[in-house]
C-alpha cells in the first residue's frame, strides 16, 4: 500500500473539512482509507448525517446521487466519473410513469439502485437490508418494485399477500452465478454455510443458509461460530471479512465475483478528487426534493 498517498489523502481531506465514504465493494486500499465503510443503507445515513461539508462518495453513481439528494447543501464526489451501476441504467423514469399508468392503485417502490430521476417518480425507496421491511409497512396491495426483479421476487416470496409488480432489471454481477456452482462449492466442502445476496436468482437463493445486503452477511459472518463460507456477493467484502474474522475461511464462486464499475475508484483517483474538488454530482433541484421525499420515507419507515 502506497503510505505516502494514504497520507496526502489525509492531510487534504483534514484541510477540505471531507469525509471518505466507502462501499464494501471498493477495493481494498480504497476501504481502508475511508472513514465509513459500509452498506447502501448504512453509507446513505451517514450521507444524511455527517457534519464534514464535503462528502467523498467511493461508490457508484446512484450512491453519490443519493448522497447529494439527502444533502444538498455539501459538496458531494464521485471520485471516478464513469463509476455507473448498469442494473440502475435498466429503469428510465418515463418508462416507469407508463408502468405507474398501468396500475393506478400501486405504490412504486424503487431500489437505491436507480438513478435520481427514477427515486423522484417513486413513493419510497429501499436497499437490500430494508426491502421487506418498507414493502410490508406499505397498507398498499399492489406494488410496483424497481428495478431488480430478483430482489422484488424475493420480496414476493416473503410477502405473499402483496402483490408485486416485477421491472426487469438485474445485476450482471450477481445474475452471473448459477446453483450447480454453488453446489460445486457444497459437495467439496461439506460443512460450508452460503452467504447470498438477495440480487442473485432464485435457484441460488434457494441455497443460501442466510440471504442478507452485504452489511447484513458481514454481520452475519461476525456472529457465527462456522468456519467455512461461500461468500456469493461482490468480493470487495472480503476484505472487511477477512479483516475480522482470522480464523475463518473464505470462498468466492468461480474463484472471483467482481463489479467492474466498483473497482474503477482507485486510490490515486481519490487523492484527485480531493486535490480537484472533483467530479462533483449536481442535480436538478426539482428532481432533488421528489427524490428526497422517496429516500426520506425509507428512512422514516426502515427505522
Ligand atoms: P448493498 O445494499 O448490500 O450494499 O448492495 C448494493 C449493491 O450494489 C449490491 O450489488
Ligand atoms: Fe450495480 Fe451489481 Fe455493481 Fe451492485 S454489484 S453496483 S448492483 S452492477
Amino acid at each position: 500500500m502506497d503510505l505516502s498517498l494514504n497520507e496526502k489523502i489525509k492531510k487534504l481531506k483534514e484541510e477540505k473539512n471531507a469525509i471518505i465514504v466507502a462501499h464494501y465493494y471498493q477495493r481494498d486500499e480504497v476501504q481502508a482509507v475511508a472513514d465509513a465503510v459500509g452498506d447502501s443503507y448504512y453509507l446513505s445515513k451517514i450521507a444524511k448525517d455527517c457534519s464534514e461539508q464535503v462528502i467523498v462518495f467511493c461508490g457508484v453513481k446512484f450512491m453519490a446521487e443519493s448522497a447529494k439528494i439527502l444533502s444538498p447543501e455539501k459538496t458531494v464526489l464521485l471520485p471516478s466519473l464513469d463509476a455507473g451501476c448498469p442494473m440502475a441504467d435498466m429503469a428510465e423514469a418515463e418508462d416507469v410513469l407508463k408502468l405507474k399508468s398501468k396500475y393506478p392503485n400501486a405504490k412504486v417502490v424503487c431500489y437505491i439502485n436507480s438513478s435520481a430521476e427514477v427515486k423522484a417518480v417513486s413513493d419510497v425507496c429501499c436497499t437490500s437490508s430494508n426491502a421487506i421491511k418498507i414493502v410490508s409497512s406499505l397498507p398498499d396491495k399492489d406494488i410496483i418494485f424497481i428495478p431488480d426483479k430478483n430482489l422484488g421476487a424475493y420480496v414476493q416470496e416473503q410477502l405473499p399477500d402483496k402483490n408485486i409488480i416485477l421491472w426487469n432489471g438485474f445485476c450482471i454481477t450477481h445474475k452471473k452465478v448459477s446453483a450447480a456452482e454453488v453446489l460445486k462449492s457444497k459437495e467439496v466442502h461439506k460443512d460450508i454455510k452460503v452467504l447470498v445476496h438477495p440480487e442473485c436468482e432464485k435457484e441460488v437463493r434457494d441455497l443460501a443458509d442466510f440471504l442478507g445486503s452485504t452489511g447484513e452477511i458481514i454481520t452475519y459472518v461476525n456472529k457465527s461460530s462456522d468456519k467455512k463460507f461461500l461468500i456469493v456477493t461482490e468480493e470487495g467484502v472480503l476484505y472487511e471479512l477477512k479483516n475480522k474474522n482470522t480464523d475463518k475461511q473464505f470462498f468466492t464462486p468461480y474463484g472471483s465475483m467482481c463489479c467492474v464499475n466498483m473497482k474503477k475508484t482507485r486510490l490515486e483517483d481519490v487523492y484527485d478528487s480531493l486535490h480537484n474538488m472533483q467530479y462533483e454530482i449536481n442535480l436538478d433541484e426539482e428532481i432533488r426534493t421528489k427524490a428526497y421525499n422517496s429516500l426520506m420515507n425509507m428512512h422514516k419507515l426502515g427505522r
